[in-house]
């Protein structure tokens, strides 16, 4: 028996991130925790979002996971660790980060987030620290994570609310925009419609792959030894809304167990 990757959002936005990483690493079995009950995590203190965010790790810790992936980037604009409790971190933002700076060719590179993640600022910090040259634009969308709680990826009302958030930035001539909050990618097709195909959206989870797969291939995370991997759900407050949306984003994937569970 393998020990399992933990992956953690406060949502149903990691499992973006997290289906990239089933994908890649089919070997790995998954716990995700999604910390539903204290969502949003993005409209809240930096100080608010750190403890809840050591407390998911810990959690995670007690599991025995091997590895954990902060598949939240407010979270992740709040944990600088690249360990917990001896255990490797990995958070989104520096993949996310040097994919945007791979693909961009004129150097200006839009940013949209949380208000915790844009407030922070580590998106900022982070392509500048790849590249300097490169120019950002940040926008905070804070109705986006409940439009993507509600399912509603293609629905005219997320797609005015884009056009809203989406034409200052657009206005700066980008030609990659981030989706800096993993909730994100599940209304890329209106955001790419708002912003048209000149645009390329960036995501983290293929670099985030990536670099596991690095990690495992070194041995700084052990190698799973079984033949193909599982994925069990955990979240802190579990609805019948949330188990199907859970499910329709994981489709393509088998899932263990969904499960309701408490941190404390
Ligand atoms: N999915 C999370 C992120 O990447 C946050 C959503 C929330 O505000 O809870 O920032």
């Amino acid at each position: 028996m393998s020990a399992p990757i933990g992956v953690f959002d406060s949502g149903v936005g990691g499992l973006t991130v997290l289906r990239t990483l089933a994908k890649k690493l089919p070997k790995e079995s998954f716990i995700y925790l999604g910390d539903t009950a204290r969502l949003p995590y993005g409209t809240k203190s930096p100080a608010t979002i750190r403890a809840y965010s050591e407390q998911v790790m810990n959690y995670l810790v007690k599991l025995g996971v091997k590895a954990i992936v902060i598949a939240c980037n407010s979270a992740s604009s709040q944990v600088f660790e690249t360990e917990w409790r001896a255990i490797p971190v990995y958070n989104v933002i520096e993949p996310g980060a040097r994919a945007a700076v791979v693909a961009t060719k004129n150097k200006r590179v839009g940013v949209l987030g949380t208000r915790a993640t844009i407030e922070s600022g580590v998106y900022t910090r982070a392509v500048r620290s790849i590249d300097s040259v490169v120019s950002i634009f940040s926008q905070a969308c804070p109705l986006f994570v409940p439009l993507a709680e509600e399912g509603w990826s293609e629905d005219p009302i997320t797609k005015v609310v884009a056009e809203r958030y989406l034409q200052p930035i657009l206005q700066h001539d980008i030609d990659t925009l981030i989706l800096g909050c993993t909730h994100y990618p599940l209304l890329k097709a209106t955001i790419q419609n708002v912003c048209g195909k000149a645009v390329v959206l960036v995501e983290s989870g293929e670099v985030l792959a990536r670099a596991l797969l690095k990690d495992i291939q070194s041995g700084r995370i052990t190698k799973s030894a079984a033949d193909h991997g599982s994925i069990r759900v955990l979240k802190t407050d579990l609805s019948a809304h949330a188990e199907a949306l859970s499910r329709a984003i994981l489709a393509d994937f088998q899932i263990s167990a969904i499960e309701k569970v408490d941190l404390v």
